[in-house]
């Protein structure tokens, strides 16, 4: 995880809870599988917006491991989504430089699927302009328990000493280890709450939520988000005079 910096600015690592396609649907009287497929539009604007502006991650959660829950013609439908979407979006992604990777438990899905995950992230592993990472099947407890099993595993065979358990052993061992910690968090549909997402790399995370419904997004909204979060003072728990010292006689200029 990377080390924490007060600047503001443009965000590098986004994550984004697409919430309401659900309610999109229902507002319309339509089928909830009506709004997952809305849904697929603004996650093209908000990559498109994503590179525009340099960010260098972007992490979409897409499907929860409480999602598995849902109703199974609403699951189908939205596996049959991510199989197209795998098909048709992963070679005009790399085209455009974008590195895609998943996170999640991916034995949950069709070998179909996961044959289609291994292809996009291996065609596109080569990828630096955006990281794409797709939570699917992803819990943030799941992924604080995978990363204690990992180290329970070393303990056991003698290559990790229980007292080198810290923070920094725990955070290289939960999903996105080697990429900055998310900087601005959004979550669209109007529900103010975390919903299971990243637990651990949340931290710090400064956070935003809009009324606005996952199928309506438009880049005027992202705005708003980059805007306020280019306003906020970030203090790791810090004092706001140790991040951002008011200026005093000595350092003014003459
Ligand atoms: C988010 O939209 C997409 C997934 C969870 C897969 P929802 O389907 O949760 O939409 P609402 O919250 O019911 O409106
Ligand atoms: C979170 O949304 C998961 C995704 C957007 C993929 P949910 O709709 O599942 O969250 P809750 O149930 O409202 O907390
Ligand atoms: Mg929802």
């Amino acid at each position: 995880m990377s080390a924490p910096s007060a600047t503001s600015g443009v965000p590098r690592h986004v994550a984004v809870i697409m919430d309401g396609n659900g309610r999109w649907a229902a507002r319309r009287r339509r089928p909830r599988a009506i709004g997952h497929r809305a849904g697929a539009r603004a996650v093209n604007l908000c990559i498109d917006f994503c590179i525009e502006r340099g960010v260098q991650v972007l992490t979409l959660f897409a499907f929860s491991s409480e999602n598995w829950g849902r109703p199974a013609d609403e699951v189908g439908a939205l596996m049959k989504l991510f199989l197209n979407a795998l098909d048709r979006e992963v070679g005009e992604l790399h085209r455009r430089g974008v590195q895609v990777r998943f996170i999640g438990d991916r034995d949950r899905f069709d070998p179909a699927i996961t044959a289609r995950m291994r292809a996009a992230e291996a065609l596109t592993a080569g990828n630096g302009r955006l990281v794409l990472a797709i939570a699917a099947s992803y819990g943030g407890r799941q992924d604080i328990a995978s990363a204690a099993r990992a180290l329970a595993v070393e303990v056991a065979e003698g290559r990790l000493r229980p007292e080198a358990i810290d923070e920094a052993a725990m955070a290289r061992r939960v999903a996105l280890a080697d990429l900055p910690a998310p900087d601005l968090f959004i979550r669209t549909g109007g529900d103010l709450r975390v919903s299971n997402f990243l637990l651990w790399q949340l931290a710090y995370t400064e956070l935003w939520f809009t009324e606005v419904l996952w199928p309506d997004l438009d880049a005027a909204t992202l705005q708003q988000a980059f805007d306020d979060f280019a306003g906020r003072q970030r203090r790791f728990g810090l004092t706001g005079d140790q991040v951002a010292p008011t200026p005093t006689a000595d350092t003014m200029a003459p």
